[in-house]
């Protein structure tokens, strides 16, 4: 049959549903990624994960009542901590964000029923009862098998009382703090490595100036002493957002000698508007390429604050330490303003494939990240609602990515199509790669575009044989698992990338995270 003889009616429907598809809107890109020039390893830190005392993350999400009917550790759920081991969490971060400058660390020690309560100024106004201490929180980390780092009380401490928290881990002596933690039944000290010096000086952690926190900060770190097998990585805390004049200040007051990090907090806020963030779950094409913007900005902000950490430390020392990031929305209607509840959807999936892009590719400098915050609270990785438990979209892309986890980063070059929303334009397409330990070569691509599909071919030089996959996506923005639909958003098999002679062939689709091995 010609197509002259198909009616005028179907031959438009079909041409519809052609365009539809995405079909004749393919564009080709070219990617170049020579894995001889594989550079410097990705450090598994960057994929690190934070937890405040903030709504219902550390209480209801990691530590429960006793009367929990679900496997416990003491009072740890273990669902949780299985979820998390899968993708081989490398760090936590504890106790906040703003909680820890309010945060007095001898309130959390010693027997339960004796232990001070107090009130969470910053979230909520509720009562913390301060059931989950210091020792609560490395034994979390033992289970987890991941790194702790505290995060010190610089607003409303003293440098005694962070240099008494610090002999309490970490000093394997005899010594007042060493025995504290003896009686409280931990003869090994902790070796806790990762200290943050404070948590937004510039802020909720006092509001300072950086020329006046940086002599604080030498303070504080000077009495944070190394203890014998226990150097300390000291990170202090850095600039919001684009505060170059922070950085600036620090890299030149305190200098690379003096400390291991310096840190840097940006949040993805979808409407730019911190009043009116937007919602997390209903958002227009407009407000999703927004997001989208403002989430590549990251980009932006590591690229000039690492220009100027390069100033003054060219060897790259001083670890560029993003330890709070993340989608910040709305808070899910009806629940507690202080608590920072929001749901997951597909667009949060996609701003952490492409962040951890960013961090990959800026690994030289980024050493340390944590997404804020891991259960409950803002972009979580999971979400409870009494003993049941969903893993968001966000958790199926740390779960792909793990695989850069210490792996050689191997730099990509790519002209990236454009996205773009009336008169404005963003890369559709971002992707990093690393080869691991077995020669393997791992490449995560995320296309941003929602309507259209991208052919990715690249001729690679290493030697390889097969190409397997796993993608992330879904067929509406807005989809999220709920504790009805549980799976809903979740990665699968991906079999549309193939060897051509020594040429990778990649169909990408429209608005997906995938994640390729070449062996
Ligand atoms: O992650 C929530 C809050 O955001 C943290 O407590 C604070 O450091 C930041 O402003």
């Amino acid at each position: 049959m010609s197509y002259k003889t198909i009616p005028k009616f179907f031959l438009i429907i079909i041409l519809i549903f052609i365009f539809d598809s995405g079909v004749m809107s393919q564009q080709i890109v070219q990617l170049s990624i020579n894995s001889n020039a594989a550079k410097n390893i990705i450090d598994r830190n960057i994929y690190g994960h934070f937890s405040e005392h903030l709504g219902r993350c550390i209480y209801d999400g990691f530590w429960v009542n006793d009367s929990m009917n679900i496997p416990k550790k003491d009072r740890i759920r273990l669902d949780v901590v299985e979820a998390l081991k899968k993708i081989k969490i490398p760090n936590l971060r504890w106790p906040g964000g703003c909680f820890a400058d309010e945060y007095h660390w001898r309130d959390g020690i010693g027997p339960r029923s004796q232990r001070p309560k107090m009130v969470n100024t910053n979230w909520g106004g509720v009562t913390e009862d301060n059931s989950f201490g210091t020792n609560e929180f490395l034994e979390l980390c033992s289970l987890l098998n991941c790194e702790p780092y505290i995060a010190g009380n610089v607003g409303s401490g003293t440098v005694e009382e962070m240099a008494k928290w610090v002999e309490y881990l970490n000093f394997d002596g005899e010594s007042p703090m060493a025995n504290l933690r003896k009686q409280n039944g931990h003869p090994q000290p902790y070796k806790v490595k990762y200290w943050g010096v404070g948590n937004e000086s510039w802020g909720c952690g006092g509001n300072m100036t950086p020329e006046f926190y940086s002599d604080q900060y030498k303070r504080y770190a000077t009495y944070a002493r190394n203890y014998p097998g226990t150097p300390l990585k000291r990170i202090a805390s850095g600039a919001n957002s684009a505060d170059y004049k922070w950085t600036e200040t620090m890299m030149k007051n305190v200098g690379a000698s003096r400390m291991w990090g310096l840190s840097l907090h940006y949040y993805t806020v979808p409407t730019g508007n911190w009043r009116k963030k937007g919602s997390a779950t209903a958002f227009d094409e407009k407000e999703y390429f927004n997001t989208m913007k403002n989430c590549l900005y990251m980009e932006e902000l590591v690229t000039k604050h690492s220009a100027i950490m390069d100033k003054y430390d060219s060897a790259k020392r001083v670890a560029l330490v993003v330890d709070e990031w993340g989608i910040w929305t709305d808070i899910e209607p009806g629940t507690n303003p202080g608590f920072l509840y929001q749901q997951n959807s597909l667009r949060d999936a996609l701003i952490a494939a492409t962040t951890l892009n960013i961090f990959n590719n800026h690994s030289d400098r980024v050493r340390v990240a944590n997404l804020a915050q891991t259960v409950n609270v803002l972009q979580a990785l999971i979400l409870t609602q009494g003993n049941k438990m969903l893993l968001t979209p966000t958790y199926y892309v740390f779960d792909l990515y793990k695989i850069h986890q210490d792996a050689k980063f191997i730099p990509v070059q790519f002209e990236s199509p454009d996205y773009s929303v009336g008169d404005q334009k963003i890369p559709a397409l971002n992707i990093s790669a690393s080869k691991d330990s077995l020669g393997a070569i791992h490449i995560s691509l995320v296309n941003l575009d929602p309507s259209k599909n991208l052919t990715i071919k690249a001729a690679l030089d290493d030697n390889w044989k097969t190409v397997t996959g796993q993608i992330l996506t879904s067929k509406n923005l807005t989809d999220i698992n709920t504790f009805d639909k549980p799976v809903n958003v979740k990665s699968t098999m991906f079999n549309k990338a193939k060897k051509e002679g020594n040429n990778l062939i990649v169909e990408l689709p429209a608005q997906s995270v995938v994640v390729l091995e070449l062996k």
